[in-house]
C-alpha cells in the first residue's frame, strides 16, 4: 500500500536517495529543501513518481507544519517523516565557533529535527507510523566535524531516546540511522546554507592513507547505503525496534 511520507533535506546527497528509494517502491513523497532548485531538482530525477517537492526551511516550525498539511490534505495523514536536513560547520572547535554559529547548527540540526517530529506527531495515521532521523557517528565520536555539529548530533541521540517512549502507544517508531562518511556535497550545501556563518575548513589536507587508517571498508559509504537503512526502519520488519541508533559506517566506529 502507497504510503505519505515527508523528507526533509531531499535535495541533495542522503536525502535524495531517501526520497527515490521510498518513491520507486510506490509511496507518494513530500521533499522539503531549503534551496528550491535543489528541491525541483530531486522532483525532476523522479519526474514519473509520485514526488512533491516544497521549499522551507526546517528551523522555522510553521514552514515544516505546511508540508505536513500538505501530505495530510493530500492523503489524508501522515506515515512516514524522515529528518535528512543538516549542515556542517567546517571542524570549528571552541575558539571558530562563534555565538551565531552554534545557535544557526542547532536549529537546523536539533530544532529542525524537534520541529519535523512536532508536526508529524499528531498527523501520524494510528498504526505503523515512522519517525526517522539522520544522526551521525558524531553524536558518539568527537571526529566527525564541529563543536556545533557534535553537540547537535548527540542532543538527537537523547531526543530520540525520550520520543520513542511517547509515540510507542501510538504505534509510532522512533529511531536515527547514523552514517560515517558518506558520499555527498555536504560542505559545499552546508556554505550555500549557512553561507557567512561558516568558518573556513579546518582540516585543510586529508592524508592520502585516510580511508585505511579512518574506514576498515576502505571507502565512502553512498547516500542509497543509509537509504536502504532508511527503508528497512520504515518497514513492517522493524515494528518491533524503537529508540534506537542504527551505524551505518563501513566499521570506522568499530576500530
Ligand atoms: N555526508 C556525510 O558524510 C554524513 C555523515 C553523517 C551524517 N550526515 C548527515 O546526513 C544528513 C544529510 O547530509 P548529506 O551528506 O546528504 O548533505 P547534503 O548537503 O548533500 O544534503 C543536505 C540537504 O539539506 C538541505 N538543508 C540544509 N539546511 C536546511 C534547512 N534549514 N531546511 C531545509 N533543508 C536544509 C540542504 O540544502 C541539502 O540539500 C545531514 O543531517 C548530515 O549531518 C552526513
Amino acid at each position: 500500500m502507497s504510503r505519505a511520507v515527508i523528507v526533509t533535506g531531499a535535495g541533495s546527497g542522503i536525502g535524495r536517495a531517501i526520497t527515490a528509494a521510498f518513491a520507486l517502491q510506490g509511496d507518494a513523497v513530500h521533499a522539503l529543501d531549503i534551496s528550491e532548485e535543489a528541491a525541483k531538482e530531486t522532483a525532476a530525477q523522479l519526474a514519473e513518481y509520485d514526488v512533491h517537492p516544497h521549499v522551507g526551511d526546517v528551523s522555522r516550525f510553521e514552514d515544516v507544519e505546511r508540508v505536513v498539511n500538505a501530505a495530510v490534505e493530500a492523503h489524508g495523514g501522515l506515515d512516514v517523516m524522515v529528518s535528512a536536513a543538516g549542515v556542517y560547520d567546517g571542524y570549528a572547535g571552541i575558539d571558530d565557533t562563534s555565538v551565531e554559529l552554534w545557535e544557526r547548527v542547532l536549529s537546523i540540526n536539533l530544532t529542525g529535527v524537534f520541529n519535523a517530529h512536532r508536526a508529524a506527531v499528531p498527523a501520524m495515521r494510528p498504526t505503523g507510523g515512522r519517525l526517522i532521523t539522520i544522526g551521525s557517528i558524531g553524536g558518539s565520536r568527537g571526529a566527525a566535524d564541529g563543536l556545533a555539529y557534535a553537540a547537535s548530533k548527540a542532543g538527537l541521540e537523547g531526543m530520540n531516546r525520550r520520543l520513542a517512549l511517547d509515540v510507542a502507544e501510538r504505534g509510532i517508531t522512533a529511531n536515527i540511522v547514523a552514517p560515517g562518511a558518506i558520499d555527498t556535497p555536504i560542505r559545499e550545501t552546508s556554505k550555500r546554507t549557512i553561507g557567512h556563518l561558516h568558518p573556513e575548513h579546518k582540516r585543510r589536507t586529508l592524508p592520502p592513507d585516510i580511508l585505511d587508517w579512518l574506514i576498515p571498508v576502505r571507502r565512502f559509504g553512498r547516500p542509497e547505503e543509509i537509504a536502504s537503512t532508511v527503508l528497512f526502519l520504515a518497514s513492517e520488519a522493524a515494528d518491533y525496534i524503537t529508540g534506537q541508533s542504527i551505524v551505518v559506517d563501513g566499521g570506522w566506529t568499530a576500530q
